[in-house]
């Protein structure tokens, strides 16, 4: 199923269409969204599927979000609620996602859903991400285009990087705006739940809602399945809230201060989220570790602290 080349594109009309004609025969293409790039597939096929799951050698318990081009395309396949509806007025497209029970006659592939009875849908406001949904016309599964494990890619380079010749296609379009994988939001009863601090901040989220978010339950591998701890691994090891640089290692930095790369000198959350990937793939390829400035723990931070905790944590065999 997978070819030996991957072919790249770019976001001309005539590319676009054969990117969408790839994934309607079941390939793999890479595209860019406003927050990272995926990896896509027909999530009605599950040969389409398994192979998103070779190719990124992800354990396959791990759910898949499905992507559509519009709230109405996402609404054959959940059950929509008023909550759903109010956070889609306010947030879509843009980098949330929203998990809820699945419909009858959905016909997304039990690998999607790692057989759970609820989807993860996002409409994602790329206009690249936007015109390939629309030409496919269908639920498009796409986790981040990185190798399972390893840091997310926010540039064409960075998939070619991880999974080039493991793909048909990768369609590029630049930089991702945003740089952080999408806020994931439960709205399966009782209680919203923020399953991933992501690119949108859960403070903006609750505005909307009216109500404080539930916290996901860390004891019940179910409510965020696949959420490892160790996650976004650079080679060499990882050492956060670092106020001085040990010898031999490299610095992150956040706010104006001495260090091999910044997150952002002016100490903005927005740039920092942005910078977060493209920084550590740099770092990471200069193969020594790496010590990251304190980053403040509210808005974006939230979500930038959540990937260095992950970056940083002990890692399985
Ligand atoms: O910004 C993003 O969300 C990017 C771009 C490509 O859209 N995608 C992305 O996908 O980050 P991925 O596969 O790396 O992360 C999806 C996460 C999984 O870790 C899983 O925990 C959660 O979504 N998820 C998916 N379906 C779920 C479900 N039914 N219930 C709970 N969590 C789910
Ligand atoms: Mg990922």
């Amino acid at each position: 199923m997978n070819s030996k080349q991957t072919k790249t594109l770019n976001s001309s009309e005539p590319d676009l269409t054969q990117a969408a004609a790839l994934l309607r025969a079941g390939r793999l293409v890479a595209f860019p969204t406003e927050t990272v790039y995926g990896l896509g597939a027909d999530a009605r096929q599950g040969q389409a599927v398994a192979a998103v799951f070779a190719a990124k050698g992800r354990p396959s318990f791990n759910p898949l979000i499905a992507h559509l081009a519009s709230v109405s395309a996402a609404q054959r396949y959940v059950l929509w609620s008023d909550q759903a509806q109010r956070l889609a007025d306010a947030f879509w497209p843009g980098p949330l996602t929203l998990v809820l029970p699945l419909r009858d006659g959905h016909g997304i592939s039990p690998l999607v859903t790692a057989g759970l009875d609820t989807l993860a849908v996002r409409v994602p406001a790329h206009p690249t991400a936007q015109r390939l949904l629309t030409l496919v016309d269908g639920p498009v599964a796409a986790p981040s285009a990185n190798p399972s494990g390893r840091i997310s890619p926010t540039t064409a380079a960075h998939v070619m990087h991880g999974l080039d010749g493991r793909l048909a296609g990768i369609v590029d379009d630049g930089a991702c705006g945003v740089g952080l994988e999408s806020t994931i939001i439960g709205l399966a009863p009782p209680h919203p739940v923020l399953l991933r601090p992501g690119g949108l901040a859960a403070e903006d989220i609750e505005t909307v809602l009216g109500q404080p978010l539930r916290h996901r339950d860390t004891r019940d591998a179910l409510s965020a399945p696949g959420q490892l701890l160790s996650h976004y691994a650079p080679n060499e090891r990882v050492r956060l809230n670092a106020t001085r640089v040990h010898p031999g290692e490299l610095m992150l930095g956040f706010g104006a201060m001495d260090c091999d790369l910044n997150l952002s000198a002016k100490g903005e959350l927005t740039e920092a989220a942005a910078n977060l990937f493209g920084h550590l793939h740099q770092l990471d390829a200069m193969n020594r570790p790496i010590a990251v400035a304190p980053v403040p723990n509210h808005g974006l931070g939230q979500a930038i602290n959540d990937r260095l905790q992950r970056a940083a944590a002990p890692r399985d065999a």
